[in-house]
């Protein structure tokens, strides 16, 4: 048998259409998402991450034409990522994903890339050194 593309495996476009759209459907009412959103210009957004999320894992290339490379840390250094966004980024994700209903296995390797990737976002620290782990284990003894 021929090997599957995830893009294949979850249901091509209109998985991750369905996706893109319940995850902004959650930005929208999200206190600390919303506001990083000029306006109102969820719908481009909401096609941006259609667009990379099917190329990604083995579809349409699209986003490359658009948009050039990825490199997705470079643009989203223009926004204050703290682990306070990285946790709630997440948790619309997770939401996004639990109304698709896959299979477990496919549910987990999303799931797996999505949390290391909201982690290699992280750009800033969070106000509250208590917060962020890394912080507080590095700070005391540094200075
Ligand atoms: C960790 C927390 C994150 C925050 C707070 C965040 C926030 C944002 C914001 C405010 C934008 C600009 C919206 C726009 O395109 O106009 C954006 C763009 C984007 N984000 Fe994120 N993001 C996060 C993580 C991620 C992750 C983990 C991925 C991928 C798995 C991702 C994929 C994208 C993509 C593809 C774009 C559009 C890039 C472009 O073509 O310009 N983001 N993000």
């Amino acid at each position: 048998m021929a090997e599957m593309t995830v893009y294949e495996a979850v249901g091509g476009d209109p998985f991750f259409a369905e996706l893109a759209a319940e995850f902004y459907r959650r930005v929208r009412t999200d206190e600390i998402l919303a506001p990083m959103y000029g306006s109102d210009d969820l719908a481009g957004a909401e096609r941006r991450l259609f667009l990379f999320l099917r190329q990604y894992w083995g579809g349409p290339t699209d986003y490359i034409q658009e948009r050039g490379a990825p490199r997705l840390r470079m643009r989203h250094i223009a926004y204050h990522i703290d682990r306070a966004a990285q946790k709630h980024w997440l948790a619309c994700m997770r939401f996004a994903l639990d109304a698709q209903r896959l299979p477990e296995v496919l549910d987990g390797i999303l799931w797996n890339y999505f949390t290391q990737a909201a982690d290699g976002m992280r750009n800033a620290a969070d106000p509250n050194p208590a917060d962020d782990p890394e912080q507080e284990a590095s700070t005391p003894h540094d200075r």
